[in-house]
């Protein structure tokens, strides 16, 4: 794609007790870290060690709420649901109304977000590109969902969907996914091999995989740290984002 491309979001707000049912500024507030941290625009890039400044890269992908539903008709780009489940969990039953939750809008067409309670310590779990369309998306915890209302500590800066939406648009984690081994990749040619994910805040350097003197690049969006230690995505990953926008995913952006 030329330019910037701009992603229509549906929310999804499925909610057992009122609390669970978050605010427009709740909302809101997660849109605008998505188009902070998307474009590189977030202010905490300063958390970059030196050596890995040179990687941070804007994806030239913003998102806002839908204006128009799948019948042409305006919406608010939210949908507010009351389910009798307490709990959700990894096995998408939060994407159907048959179990609980609610049905997807077109998701060729529209990035679907589904907020609700999950259970297990879980923050959110996405779909990567080519999966079956009904249950295509990412499912984010409420607490851990933008950076108000009931958003909590240390998952209270909208990382969680930062993280998600890249691996809806194909990013994997940065550990290569192999437990703590040293043969696993991302696929991404610009982050360190790494051995497993890293957690809290590490300090600089982190060094695993031999990878040395500099270490893993612990700062990145699709490591397992707090919210406050995640401020980035690298130049290749940025690239692995925006092919997925230019095939698989293109409908969401004509
Ligand atoms: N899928 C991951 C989990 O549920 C999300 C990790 C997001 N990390 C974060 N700091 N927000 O554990
Ligand atoms: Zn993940
Ligand atoms: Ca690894």
């Amino acid at each position: 794609f030329a330019g910037v491309a701009k992603i229509p979001v549906v929310v999804h707000v499925v909610w057992n007790s009122p609390v669970q049912n978050v605010s427009q500024a709740q909302i809101d507030s997660q849109l605008d870290v998505l188009n902070r941290d998307f474009r590189a625009t977030n202010t905490d890039l300063g958390f970059v060690p030196a050596p890995f400044t040179g990687l941070i890269a804007d994806s030239r992908i913003e998102f806002f709420l839908a204006t128009e539903d799948p019948n042409g008709n305006p919406t608010t780009g939210v949908t507010r649901t009351q389910t009798n489940k307490t709990s959700f969990s990894h096995d998408d039953q939060i994407k159907s109304s048959a179990t609980g939750g609610v049905d997807p809008w077109p998701t060729d067409r529209y990035l679907n977000v589904w907020v609700g309670q999950l259970g297990g310590g879980l923050l959110g779990y996405a779909q990567f590109p080519g999966g079956p369309a009904e249950t295509d998306g990412v499912v984010i915890l409420h607490s851990g969902f933008g950076t108000t209302g009931t958003a909590a500590a240390p998952f209270d800066l909208g990382r969680t969907t930062t993280h998600e939406i890249g691996h809806y648009l194909n990013l994997f984690h940065i550990w290569g996914d192999d437990g703590s081994g040293c043969s696993g990749s991302d696929e991404v040619a610009d982050t360190p091999n790494q051995g497993g994910p890293n957690f809290g805040v590490p300090a600089f350097p982190k060094v695993s995989c031999s990878n040395g003197p500099n270490g893993d690049l612990f700062v990145n969006y699709m490591d397992y740290t707090d919210d406050r230690g995640m401020v980035m995505f690298t130049t290749d990953q940025v690239a692995r984002m925006e092919a997925c926008l230019d095939t698989v995913r293109t409908d969401l952006i004509s």
